[in-house]
């Protein structure tokens, strides 16, 4: 038996405790969060979306928003595309908001799946929202797995392979994360798991000192937890976007990209300069209103506005906005920083 194999099989064979000591510790110290307290499958739903790609603290008041203004797959379903996306206005992967409001039409039109395989079938869904779902909302043993999960098993396992990407680590663990579910408990088994990866088993600095499973972890014992998951470094491409500050007669030229469109559909923009109908070269010789810099997925992304004057040419997918009105439209959180920066400093 190699060391691997015989520190998971020492792992699955205390599992009994290990779970017992995971879910003891969850139901004494969890954080009372909105969607915990008797999960419904649509708050459920509504509440794994958000938190794909953002943190517990920034989606508690957005959902509590989202549940009193659109409280049912139903009301969602019927509600128009412009209201959903102001609902998720500055959450950001705006895509998330359009699966969603794709999924409601689905289960309204069809029947609510109540296993992890019909959830996966709807969009935006991938293997770990449905196992998150499938288990929380249904009391289905599924075990979830994304990073937070991933570190803790690696760390627990001394995990010494070098995985290509998340996914693929993910993927690696998927096992021992169903040996160790509880299935007596599963949606508070998986929550465990989350809540001990975000506030515990932090990437950086583990507080293993206050760890309910820690006579379970092999790195904790060895002193070493941050070597762990071992992921192979991303590569990260930079880019430079010029945008345009176009105002004309108290409105604000705004790009907004059509239905249908794979891009932030519906979402108000300030325009990049071939948006505007520009040439980078002219579009940036005006003077430099604001530049930032950002990292979103694997790219390092500049982006500078300049002032400019209104393009001559009809573009598609050009709003003129009255700044007074500029509230009510929908717009990415980083365009609504920008424009209210702009603006604010602007002599009256
Ligand atoms: N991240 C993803 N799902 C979560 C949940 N239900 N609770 C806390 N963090 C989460």
């Amino acid at each position: 038996m190699t060391r691997k194999t015989s520190v998971r099989q020492g792992l699955l064979a205390r599992r009994e405790r290990f779970r017992r000591a995971l879910l003891a510790w969850y139901r004494a110290s969890r954080r009372r969060l909105p969607w915990r307290e008797s999960p419904s499958a649509y708050g459920t739903v509504v509440s794994e979306f958000m938190l794909q790609q953002t943190q517990v603290a920034t989606v508690v008041p957005y959902y509590l928003r989202w549940m009193e203004a659109l409280p049912g797959f139903a009301q969602l379903a019927a509600a128009p595309e412009s209201r959903v996306l102001k609902l998720w206005e500055g959450l950001g992967y705006y895509r998330r908001a359009r699966n969603l409001h794709r999924l409601a039409k689905a289960v309204v039109a069809g029947a609510t799946p109540r296993e992890a395989e019909g959830w996966e079938q709807l969009p935006g869904v991938g293997p770990y929202t449905a196992a998150a779902i499938a288990s929380i909302a249904f009391g289905r043993p599924e075990a979830c797995v994304d990073g937070n999960v991933v570190r803790i098993l690696s760390r627990l396992t001394r995990d010494g392979v070098l995985h290509a990407d998340g996914a693929r680590a993910a993927r690696s663990h998927a096992a021992l994360a169903r040996g160790l579910l509880d299935a007596a408990a599963p949606g508070d088994h998986n929550q465990a798991m989350m809540e001990l990866g975000a506030t515990v088993c932090a990437r950086r600095a583990p507080r293993c000192a206050q760890c309910p499973v820690r006579r379970f972890c092999a790195a904790a014992a060895a002193g070493d937890p941050e070597r762990y998951p071992r992921l192979k470094r991303k590569t990260t491409e930079s880019r430079s976007v010029v945008r345009v500050w176009c105002e004309r007669d108290g409105r604000l030229l705004l790009h907004v990209n059509p239905p249908g469109s794979r891009r932030l559909a519906g979402i108000h923009e300030l325009p990049t300069a071939e948006q505007a109908g520009l040439g980078d070269a002219r579009a940036g010789a005006g003077p430099l209103v604001a530049r930032e810099t950002r990292g979103i997925t694997r790219y390092r992304i500049t982006e500078s506005i300049h002032r400019a004057r209104p393009p001559l040419r009809a573009m598609p997918g050009l709003v003129w906005v009255p700044i007074a009105d500029l509230d009510s439209v929908a717009m990415s959180g980083p365009h609504r920083r920008w424009t209210g920066r702009i603006l604010g400093v602007r002599p009256a």
